[in-house]
């Protein structure tokens, strides 16, 4: 089972909530808010580790946790738990929850987090990287809300943050697997709220547009070769036009409009300490009109507004 790092923040007397499996109501709660305890995903970078920071800043004990260890160094100098956690490993998977659950009886609030941009025309992404998308966006996603809701369930009450995308309610360019894997979190969600609040459990979906986070060059270098020659694969000139979009978050417009991971993090604190949070939170003013325009367009309009915007070729 992963050790916490001993530089964390001792446990505070008195507020530890019943384990699975232990008689309910055998605790009095003192100094501890049902938030508590918070783990975290894909924290080394971008929105997870800035969720960290904000959440810890706003008082909360946090877990926070990636698949390597030593990318969360200055977290946990900090005072944050930290954690080994590979979404697509199952053992990773269950010693994390398990570490966490020896700690503090249950997981409060899990934040699914960790995740990336595979992009690619869906005629040339090979089948092993459509698998790992998916092992990564959606079934570690899917697993990790598996293994807390046990523990939530007995200590009756909980919250499950699943960071989607607008990308999860409308679809660009280049990103089908992408996307589809965010669609795929957006229905597991809803479905989810409606299974577990008999047990006064929440689940809040995360809906950032473009973000300036190491994510945008993951996303572009999943695209492979941009510049080869139209007579050498028919897809260049699309590639090229979606390869351009990448640099969007970061220089022209779109950068003035987008977020950083600052602003997504105070959003996601915002959701663990409401009492009351709303099912999905669409961050930024670039995500909520891409959302309203796939929304309100037929089909057609919606395509071509796109694909003007992108020069697609065609
Ligand atoms: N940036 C955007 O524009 C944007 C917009 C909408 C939604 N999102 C979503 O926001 C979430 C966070 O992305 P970000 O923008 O913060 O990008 P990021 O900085 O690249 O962070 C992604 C995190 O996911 C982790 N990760 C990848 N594969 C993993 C695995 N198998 N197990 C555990 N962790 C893994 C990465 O860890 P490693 O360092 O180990 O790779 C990293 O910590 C993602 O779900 C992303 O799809 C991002």
């Amino acid at each position: 089972m992963p050790q916490c790092n001993p530089d964390s923040t001792p446990r505070r007397e008195g507020t530890r909530w019943p384990a699975a499996g232990e008689p309910e109501g055998g605790y009095t709660v003192v100094g501890r808010t049902p938030a508590e305890p918070v783990l975290i995903t894909g924290c080394s970078s971008g929105i997870g580790h800035a969720a960290a920071v904000s959440l810890h800043d706003a008082g909360l004990r946090v877990y926070a946790t990636a698949r390597r260890v030593d990318t969360l160094a200055d977290l946990a100098r900090r005072g944050i738990a930290t954690l080994a956690l590979d979404v697509t490993d199952e053992t990773s998977m269950a010693g994390a929850v398990a570490a966490v659950e020896a700690e503090e009886g249950a997981v409060g609030t899990l934040i699914n987090n960790a995740g990336y941009g595979l992009y690619g025309p869906v005629e040339q992404v090979p089948m092993a990287e459509v698998r790992r998308e998916f092992e990564t966006n959606f079934f570690g996603l899917v697993r990790l809300t598996q293994l807390v809701l046990p523990g939530m369930r007995h200590r009756r009450g909980g919250r499950i943050l699943n960071v989607s995308s607008m990308g999860g309610r409308a679809t660009l360019p280049g990103g089908a697997f992408y996307h589809a894997s965010k669609y795929a979190v957006e229905a597991l969600s809803d479905a989810l709220r409606m299974e577990v609040a008999q047990f006064g459990i929440q689940v809040v979906l995360i809906e950032p547009g473009p973000v300036k986070t190491p994510w945008n060059e993951v996303a572009a270098g999943s695209l492979g070769d941009t510049a080869s020659a139209p007579g050498a694969d028919p897809y260049a000139a699309y590639k090229a036009a979606v390869g351009v979009s990448f640099s969007w978050a970061a220089s022209g417009p779109l950068a003035r409009l987008g977020s950083d991971a600052q602003d997504i993090a105070r959003v996601i604190t915002r959701a663990v300490t409401a009492p009351r949070p709303r099912t999905r939170y669409l961050i930024n003013p670039v995500a909520k009109s891409v959302v309203t325009l796939n929304r309100l367009l037929p089909g057609r309009a919606y395509d071509a507004v796109i694909r003007r915007q992108y020069r697609l070729p065609g």
